[in-house]
């Protein structure tokens, strides 16, 4: 019997376990048998070590906007390069790009740059427990907000874990997390109004702040119901707490974030992802007294915050071309072309009688291998058997030239057009009929 070649992906795997444990910095690139190693991406494709091309549906996790190497973004960053990369002193650009993003949404009135989307929502949790001298935050079940210990608590609960819907409990995600760590969170159920409520009302006068992303991808990319997002608003006002909007994902979805969608108007906003222009970067945005509490100069100062590379000027040069380049035009055209993939997997699986459903909105979509589309985190928790077949579908859309987030989870970018959508709904289909 011939000796099986090894891949260049399997090569650096075996070299890369002995230096870095599992064989990599962040796990949601892990793979089995192993991750693939990138070699070289231009607009919406991506080369692997081994020469296999393929559709980026993944865009470093819906960070990208623009795809790879987009020619404005690659020259602004150049020019910068050669000028310095950071400085201990604040630069022009810096200030340009938070006119920018302040302009997008009339609720942004001041900003302040950090390092990725964690750190954003770790500021933000931090500014409302400064601002309301309350330290518990309410947070909706299943749902990723980065690794800050208080953020990241319940992200992985499971059946075993997870208690009563009445009273969702706090599960911890890294072992050692401190009790005082849950006690101050408060999980509530998503688009389950009448509990959600009676479980805020329980920690009335306690709570900082609700912290919510209005389609969280990790609790299955399910847009949060108006009526949902409303209450949640009201209850935080009435109860003196502060409405925070995580939008490190959601950004993307409309000029000023998904909040407009919905037309709340949050006190604080966390963004991160797309606004880096493909370098890392988060962002805090809110109310003028709320974001004070951060000013040295000012009468309220509460929240000392700094960083070494915050509003570094490469991330500052990528971030201001990257959210010109996204006018109100190419996020209708992107959006379009979300609806195109929802619609068209849809129609797929539907005519096929395929065991799967598509939630998303905006440029975001997931696929569920299960007939009804999940309606909150325990509706869309798979099986062991289910995370399975669903490995199975992710690396039968890689053979057919198709790379999404491990989740199934995908975003459109600007360089696609139609074809590549309509690729996508082709690989899809066989994907899924490669299952029965
Ligand atoms: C909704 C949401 N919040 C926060 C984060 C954390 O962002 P980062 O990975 O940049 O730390 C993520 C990352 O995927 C996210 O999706």
């Amino acid at each position: 019997m011939p000796t099986r070649i090894q891949t260049a992906s399997e090569a650096l795997h075996e070299r890369a376990k002995r230096v870095l444990p599992g064989g990599v910095s962040r796990n949601t690139v892990l793979r089995k048998p192993q991750p693939l190693y990138a070699a070289h991406a231009t607009g919406c494709r991506i080369t692997d070590v081994d020469g296999v091309e393929r559709i980026d549906f993944a865009n470093n996790m819906a960070s990208l906007i623009h795809g790879h190497s987009h020619p404005a973004i690659v020259a602004a960053v150049t020019s910068q390069l050669q000028r310095g990369t950071a400085y201990t002193m604040t630069t022009e650009v810096e200030l340009r790009f938070a006119e920018e993003l302040c302009s997008r949404n009339p609720g942004f009135d001041q900003l302040r740059f950090v390092n990725s989307g964690t750190e954003a929502v770790m500021g933000c949790l931090k500014a409302a427990r400064a601002f309301t001298g309350r330290s518990k935050i309410a947070k909706v079940e299943g749902t990723y907000h980065g690794l800050y210990d208080f953020a990241e608590v319940s992200q992985t609960a499971s059946p075993a874990t997870w208690g009563s819907v009445d009273a969702p409990a706090s599960v911890p995600v890294a072992h050692g997390t401190p009790r005082s760590v849950l006690d101050d969170v408060v999980v509530v159920p998503l688009n389950d109004i009448q509990r959600a409520v009676d479980i805020l009302d329980r920690h009335s006068g306690e709570i900082a702040c609700v912290l919510l992303d209005v389609m969280p991808h990790r609790a299955g990319l399910i847009p949060a119901d108006q009526d949902f997002v409303a209450s949640l608003a009201h209850w935080a006002k009435c109860d003196g707490a502060l409405m925070l909007c995580d939008e490190v994902i959601t950004f993307r979805t409309a000029y000023g974030g998904a909040q407009q969608r919905y037309k709340l108007t949050p006190d604080i906003t966390a963004m991160g992802k797309i606004i880096g222009g493909g370098f890392p970067v988060g962002a805090i945005a809110g109310r003028r007294d709320v974001m004070d509490i951060m000013n040295p100069h000012g009468d309220n100062y509460l929240l000392p915050y700094s960083g070494t590379f915050s509003a570094n000027p490469i991330t500052m040069t990528a971030g201001l071309t990257a959210m010109t380049l996204f006018d109100h035009d190419e996020i209708e055209r992107v959006n379009y072309l979300g609806r195109l993939a929802i619609e068209g997997l849809r129609a797929v699986i539907r005519s096929r009688g395929y065991n799967a459903s598509v939630t998303g909105a905006g440029s975001l979509f997931r696929i569920h291998l299960q007939a009804d589309a999940p309606r909150n985190y325990r509706d869309s928790f798979p099986s062991p058997d289910a995370s399975e077949r669903l490995r199975v579908f992710f690396d039968a859309l890689l053979g057919q030239g198709i790379l999404l987030v491990y989740s199934c989870m995908g975003s459109i970018s600007t360089p696609m057009r139609e074809r590549e959508v309509e690729q996508l709904i082709v690989a899809v289909d066989g994907a899924l009929g490669s299952l029965r």
